[in-house]
């Protein structure tokens, strides 16, 4: 799939921006502070209605405007589809197709998108909840089905956090209602968990062959999904759920001492390994990155086994900070399949074929000119 057109109307530094894109390369260059990575988020808003950088919506409307907006046309295989997000103070709009979709996982999905920014360092090394946003994210934009579960998961969390807050003061209050919630969150914490480990085993299995490429054959990666509950990954649902069921049954006076839900997909973790020993730990900043590397392009392949189409490529900033082999790793894994949008400051240090064919776009204080 390829974006064709996009649109923006008071989006950050964007008044007014209407740009067509090349089907294959995008280069954006710019000095800094000129709109490079709005563009770039822009897209990324796009397709899963969030941006990257920020929850507070309210900063993506250009200052002393109310609302922003941004269209994009998504060409895929046999159909193009048009998508919009508009943000005001009265909240945000999502439609697709010229129809507002009410419910996230309706609208998620149709834009697929992987982005590589200096900061996926931190989903190697960075805290446990970054891991999990990624596989939230990622596993959200190839089964949107996925979106739904996990918003009811939050919302039954929500409602047995706030029951054992009241328990933990109150030490009399029937215990019927929390065995209604534990259930309900089971129920969906199993799905979550089922499905995450899925998604591990697609991920394990494009990712090991490309991160044993980037290394020079040296590196063996391996990816290990950390749950707070003892259950061998890819264990069935009807097992996680009784794994579940146990732990909750035997920390039922530990979680209301605590006030909180101790156990569940909220408190799990995703481990890398390289030859055996924990990147996290004791990687080095080239295996750290290269791991980090490995991931995002495997979802490129990833995205293509489940979707049938390729996902856009987002590469904020990345590209010169790459040596050389790593750099053509990159531009071969998406020779000429993948639409991708390339951003830097300077084309020098960016050496390879790919980009001689590239289109450029030269970004100015937030005007675009190609
Ligand atoms: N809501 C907003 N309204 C207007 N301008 C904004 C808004 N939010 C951010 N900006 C401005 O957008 C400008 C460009 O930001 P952006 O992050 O896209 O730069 P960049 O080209 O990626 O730079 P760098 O090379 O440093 O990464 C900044 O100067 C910032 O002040
Ligand atoms: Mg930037």
């Amino acid at each position: 799939m390829h974006i064709k057109e996009l649109n923006l109307t008071n989006y950050r530094n964007y008044k007014n921006l209407r740009i067509e894109f090349d089907d294959k390369v995008n280069v954006i260059i710019g000095e800094n502070a000129q709109g490079k990575t709005n563009l770039m988020e822009a897209i990324y808003l796009l397709a899963f209605t969030k941006s990257h950088r920020t929850s507070k919506e309210k900063e993506l409307i250009r200052w002393d405007e109310d609302y922003a907006k941004i269209e994009g046309r998504v060409e895929k295989r046999i159909h193009s589809i048009p998508l919009e997000i508009v943000i005001s103070g009265k909240g945000k709009k999502a439609k697709l197709n010229h129809l507002e979709q009410r419910r996230l996982s309706d609208y998620i999905g149709n834009l697929n998108v992987v982005m590589f920014a200096p900061e996926d360092l931190t989903l190697v090394k960075g805290p446990p909840n970054i891991r999990r946003r990624f596989i939230d994210m990622e596993l959200g934009q190839i089964q949107p089905r996925y979106i739904y579960h996990l918003g009811q998961f939050q919302k039954v969390l929500k409602q047995r956090n706030h029951l054992l807050k009241q328990m933990q003061r109150d030490r009399s209050i029937n215990r019927m209602m929390l065995q209604v919630l534990t259930d309900q969150l089971i129920e969906h914490a199993s799905t979550i968990l089922e499905r995450r480990f899925a998604f591990l085993e697609l991920l394990r299995k494009w990712a090991k062959p490309i991160h044993h490429g980037i290394s020079h054959e040296v590196e063996e990666l391996e990816i290990e999904y950390q749950s707070t509950i003892e259950v061998l990954e890819g264990a069935s649902k009807e097992k996680i759920e009784s794994s579940f069921q146990e732990k909750f049954h035997q920390s039922i006076e530990k979680e209301i001492e605590r006030g909180t839900t101790l156990y569940g997909p909220h408190r799990d973790d995703i481990l890398f390994y390289v030859n055996g020993k924990n990147v996290q730990t004791y990687g080095s900043q080239g295996q750290q990155r290269t791991t980090a590397l490995s991931i995002k392009l495997a979802e490129i392949d990833l995205i293509y086994s489940e979707v049938g189409e390729y996902p856009i490529l987002l590469l904020d900033d990345v590209l010169s900070e790459l040596d050389d082999y790593r750099q053509s790793h990159l531009l071969n894994t998406i020779q000429g399949k993948v639409q991708t949008f390339v951003s830097t400051t300077s084309v020098d240090g960016i050496h390879h074929a790919t980009l001689e064919k590239a289109e450029m776009f030269r970004v100015q204080n937030g005007m675009v000119t190609s």
